[in-house]
């Protein structure tokens, strides 16, 4: 079959290196893709001249090409084009394609839709109010910190929208939460996204991040199937320093998420959230990701993501040994139910390699050099994302980082400090000017 991934991240370029593998995928297609799934085994970039497939007119182009090119299933990365619809648009339009539809997706794009959602299947999740008048909001924020408590705990306040990871403000204090709320709801920093807010009690503990096929479609045989365990490391700086990113690398599994978390998970999140999404009647045929953080032994969902995880995905999908195409038919085609997912022993570690100055303003158009030799012999892939290939010269065939997390290298190995070790070994095979990277994902040092 002919596959079309749409996404431009490194989380497309490792869907579309694993769907590259599969049997079945005669040619995987990426649109726009990046610098790295141009030059995959397989793989062959869409040009989009950069439209964004958000937008309507893209979807509708889409749907042209994918009918003009005979493709069997389309795939998307991101959260936006399905929170536009595309998903909506290709069904209608009879294009078999793997994401929610825009009534689901807003489990991702509206935080106060999921929190009502959480509420109603009961999904056991951090206690929250959700407010669309900011006086009120600044009343529940001062009562919050009047509280006669000693060590009251900080308040998480949450905008409601899509916000590129800047949507989330953890106040110690009275004054900064006030900040928030004005620079969220008055001053509208976020666009429309901070109109309406959460206001949530902060939990303490360990993230998790479980990313899952999901196939729902009516008639009560939906089905979630997890996938290993995952953790981002989302502070640019190692020891969980700094300002928060897209994601400074990941490891699957995760050693710390045992089986009792992962029943608890279950049983406690899992479970209602299948039995929610078959109540409200959603065409979710896609993926999932749970956001969970652990707390006295218990797991809390954070948010739900309506896709895979990025950098996630980059260290999952190298522990999966199912084809990953044939999980695509079956989330699509209804057949998930039937399908058994199996999965490497060991590990993967997959560090992401960032440009100078991100996440603030950061340099781009670097020249980016391997030793191929030396990365060979870990046996690490590299999944491109802010890298685009060069153009010109001796050197025309090569990547330049054109974004702020340019590339990851992904290893895998017997255990995560073996896995650790080849990640750390891979990513001093490459090189470009102000490359740097955290030190410690999956909590190692490294060499
Ligand atoms: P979210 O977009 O809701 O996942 O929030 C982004 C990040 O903020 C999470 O990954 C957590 O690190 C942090 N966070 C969100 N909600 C809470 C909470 N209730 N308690 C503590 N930390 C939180
Ligand atoms: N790694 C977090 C995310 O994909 O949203």
């Amino acid at each position: 079959m002919k596959v079309l991934v749409i996404g431009s991240g490194g989380r497309e370029h490792a869907m579309a290196w694993k769907l590259a593998q599969s049997k079945k995928a005669e040619r995987v297609y990426i649109a726009p893709g990046n610098g790295g799934t141009a030059g995959e085994k397989n793989c062959e970039n869409v040009d989009l001249l950069g439209h964004d497939p958000a937008e309507e007119e893209v979807q509708e182009a889409l749907i042209r090409y994918v009918i003009k090119e005979g493709i069997d299933l389309t795939v998307v990365g991101p959260e936006a084009p399905l929170a536009a619809g595309i998903a909506d648009r290709f069904r209608e339009a009879g294009q078999p394609i793997v994401g929610p539809g825009a009534a689901a997706a807003r489990l991702e794009a509206s935080k106060a839709y999921a929190k009502s959602f959480m509420e109603k299947y009961r999904v056991r999740a951090a206690r929250s109010l959700v407010f669309t008048d900011i006086s009120e909001a600044l009343r529940a924020v001062k009562a919050h910190f009047s509280n006669a408590e000693k060590d009251l705990p900080p308040l998480v306040i949450k905008a409601n929208g899509l916000a590129a990871g800047k949507g989330v403000i953890i106040a110690e204090e009275l004054e900064a939460a006030e900040t928030a709320v004005n620079a969220f709801m008055k001053e509208g920093v976020l666009d429309g996204a901070g109109k309406t807010l959460v206001l949530e009690e902060f939990l303490r503990g360990p993230e998790v991040s479980v990313l899952a096929a999901v196939s729902v479609s009516g008639g009560g045989k939906g089905v979630i199937l997890p996938f290993v365990s995952a953790r981002d490391h989302k502070r640019r700086f190692d020891n969980d320093g700094g300002p928060n990113t897209g994601g400074m690398g990941a490891i699957a599994p995760v050693p710390d998420f045992n089986a009792a978390l992962q029943k608890d998970f279950e049983e406690a999140i899992l479970a209602p959230t299948l039995r929610g999404l078959e109540a409200e009647g959603f065409d979710y045929r896609g993926f999932i990701f749970f956001g969970l953080l652990i707390q006295d032994g218990k797991c809390y969902l954070l948010e739900y993501n309506i896709r895979l995880g990025d950098p996630e995905t980059q260290a999952v999908l190298p522990m999966m040994n199912s084809d990953f195409a044939e999980l695509c038919a079956a989330i699509e085609n209804k057949t998930l139910m039937d399908f058994r997912l199996s999965w490497k022993p060991g590990a993967v570690c997959a560090p992401v390699a960032v440009a100078a100055g991100y996440p603030g303003d950061y340099r781009k158009g670097d020249p980016i050099a391997f030793n191929e030799a030396s990365f060979a012999k870990t046996g690490a892939v590299l999944f491109a994302a802010g890298a685009q290939c060069g153009t010109g010269g001796a050197a025309g065939s090569g990547l330049r980082s054109a974004g702020g997390r340019v590339l990851a290298v992904s290893a895998y190995g017997a255990n995560g400090e073996d896995a650790r070790e080849k990640a750390y070994r891979a990513l001093k095979a490459v090189h470009f000017e102000g490359m740097d990277y955290r030190r410690d994902i999956g909590g190692y040092p490294a060499p």
